[in-house]
């Protein structure tokens, strides 16, 4: 199985469009040591495979795509893709505007919880996926799912379970059932092919708990939720108030955060993805990505490869 990381940063990207803060300015001038990322999407190939599966939609798709041959149009037809299904993990806008890139016409198949596609099905911006070659499909957590293009199966095979996180920022209500760990607003995916790898996908995440330690435990590679370093990060960037937990994101660092809490989890490769423009590991010369670094964790770059 081949991962490609096709966006690397959390919403905004790297830096983001309105933010000056220190990270975000040292991007902008060039400085060595820092690369600018965009938002949050990989895409998988089983091996021997020639469809690929789009996990999440970002807004920066158009650019992402121009940046990656491998899902670019081939061969003699005058209209193709390889990208014969999207898989979303949320409905957050970093991983469905990018949903809007893919109209001209083009079938693909496009799987999400039914909560999820509740929230598409709501908003008529998104018929422009004509619903005739646009085949919606609900994914059901718990269940492995052989991903399907409208032409055949892609090899590729996901099982989704549910992650604590809540719903997306545009949905809140103010009410205790913005968040929940079950109602099928976030979830964690697990990929495999006939080869037997497994490789973990969980973007979002605000809590690790027992069930999460258990779905990912001796997977070949997790990509994991590399939102924020401090839980509150923003505050310390005199950006804003909210903190990570409240954004639906688990910190790395401290209490509960992300670098302790799979240090035994039995995980061969661990790559941090969803990078907010505040994240000190950022920086490849900041102490804090000599933490992450020390504990066994790379960070991941837009381009990057995960083989498994
Ligand atoms: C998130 O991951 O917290 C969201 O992408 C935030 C947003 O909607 O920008
Ligand atoms: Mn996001």
């Amino acid at each position: 199985m081949r991962v490609k990381i096709v966006g690397s940063a959390a919403g905004g990207g790297f830096p983001q469009w309105n933010c000056n803060a220190d990270l975000s300015r040292r991007v902008r001038a060039g400085e060595p040591g820092l690369t600018a990322r965009t938002q949050s999407s990989i895409a998988v190939v089983a091996d021997g495979g020639s469809n690929w599966v789009l996990l999440n939609a970002s807004p920066d798709l158009r650019q992402q795509i121009a940046a990656t041959p491998e899902l670019q149009p081939s061969g003699d037809g005058l209209r193709m893709t390889p990208i014969a299904a999207v898989v979303l993990t949320n409905a957050d806008i970093d991983h469905i505007a990018g949903l809007l890139n893919l109209r001209e016409r083009q079938p693909f198949v496009l799987y999400a919880t039914q909560k999820v596609l509740d929230v598409l099905n709501a908003n008529p911006i998104f018929d422009v996926l004509d619903r005739s070659i646009v085949d919606r499909r609900p994914l059901r957590t718990g269940e492995a799912t052989a991903i399907a293009g409208l032409s055949g199966p892609t090899g590729v095979t996901i099982k989704a379970y549910p992650v604590a996180g809540k719903v997306a920022l545009y949905m809140e209500t103010g009410q205790a059932a913005d968040f929940s760990d079950d109602a099928g607003d976030t979830i964690g995916v697990s990929l495999t092919d006939a080869a037997g790898s497994r490789i973990e996908y969980v973007p979002g995440c605000a809590r690790i708990d027992e069930r999460l330690l258990g779905s990912v435990a001796n997977c070949d590679a997790l990509l994991f939720d590399g939102t924020v370093f401090h839980d509150d990060e923003m505050a310390r960037a005199g950006v804003g108030t909210k903190t990570g937990r409240r954004m639906g994101h688990v910190p790395i660092f401290g209490d509960g955060g992300s670098l302790n809490a799979f240090a035994n989890a039995g995980i061969k490769r661990r790559i941090y993805i969803h990078i907010n423009t505040t994240n000190p590991i950022l920086d490849d010369n900041s102490p804090e990505r000599a933490t992450v670094r020390a504990a066994g964790w790379d960070v991941a770059f837009d381009g990057m490869e995960v083989r498994a």
